[in-house]
């Protein structure tokens, strides 16, 4: 096998404010594609529409991946997708878990979110990404979580009764990552598309959108958007972000 393009060099840190901040640090000195940060812990770990993202210091894989995709500004949501496919392989691979993916890229274990990724673009001003950086932060060893996310979260060792090394699940995400961002380099998206559907909690459940717009999610479509069939039977594309709070129906 040619040699890892994830993980061509790895950080790994104790405690950070962000594994984000630290690896746009290393990006903007020109740190290549590949380039990952890990933590232990994060004092000021983000999570996606500005939240924070908790973690008591050794329980959680946090890492950060720099990538250089050749894409349109407005494409960076599909590198999520890739990522969030290739994490729930990694969480069968070294914890036994059947994950499943909510659109976008929150990641299940029992409808309950045990993984998440936050993909954050930077544009170049002829339109095309610059660079993405890609967090991932997995619950891994966790018992309780705080009171605002207890009834959502969960980690590997609540969904498996029994405690995960951290260190083996870091080197199964990025070895999945790896094959498949390769083959999304070299293919497009249609292969993880396809694996996304399979893994996909969110086709067929009714969802909100952002806008109040109801439908029943059908189709993930060629560039990243999930496809809702309103109740008036016509199709709507929404794109990420456009999704309400707890936007699977069911879980209202
Ligand atoms: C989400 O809101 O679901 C995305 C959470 C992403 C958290 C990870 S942890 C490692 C990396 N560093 C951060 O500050 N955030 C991401």
């Amino acid at each position: 096998m040619a040699a890892a393009l994830i993980g061509c060099a790895v950080h790994a840190l104790g405690e950070v404010d962000s594994t984000q901040s630290h690896l746009a640090a290393l990006a903007a000195q020109g740190a290549p594609e590949g380039t990952v940060v890990t933590a232990r812990h994060q004092t000021r770990g983000r999570g996606r529409r500005g939240r924070a993202w908790w973690d008591r210091s050794g329980e959680s894989v946090l890492l950060s991946v720099l990538l250089r995709p050749s894409l349109p500004a407005g494409r960076a949501v599909v590198i999520s997708l890739v990522a969030g496919v290739a994490v729930a392989e990694a969480l069968g691979v070294a914890a036994g878990v059947a994950a499943r993916l909510r659109w976008p890229n929150d990641v299940l274990v029992a409808d309950r979110k045990v993984a998440g990724i936050l993909a954050e673009a930077q544009s170049e001003t002829d339109g095309h990404l610059g660079h993405v950086l890609l967090g991932i932060g997995i619950n891994v060893n966790q018992e309780r979580f705080p009171d605002e996310v207890g009834d959502r979260a969960t980690s590997l060792r609540l969904a498996t009764g029994r405690a995960h090394d951290p260190g083996r699940l870091l080197d199964a995400v990025l070895d999945a990552l790896d094959r498949r961002y390769r083959e999304f380099l070299t293919h497009g998206f249609g292969p993880a598309r396809e694996a996304w559907r399979r893994l996909s909690a969110s086709l067929g459940q009714r969802v909100t959108a952002a806008d109040g717009r109801q439908g029943t999610a059908v189709e993930l479509d060629e560039d990243g958007a999930l496809v809702l069939r309103g109740d008036d039977g016509a199709l709507h594309r929404v794109l990420a972000g456009e999704l309400g709070e707890g936007h699977h129906a069911a879980r209202h």
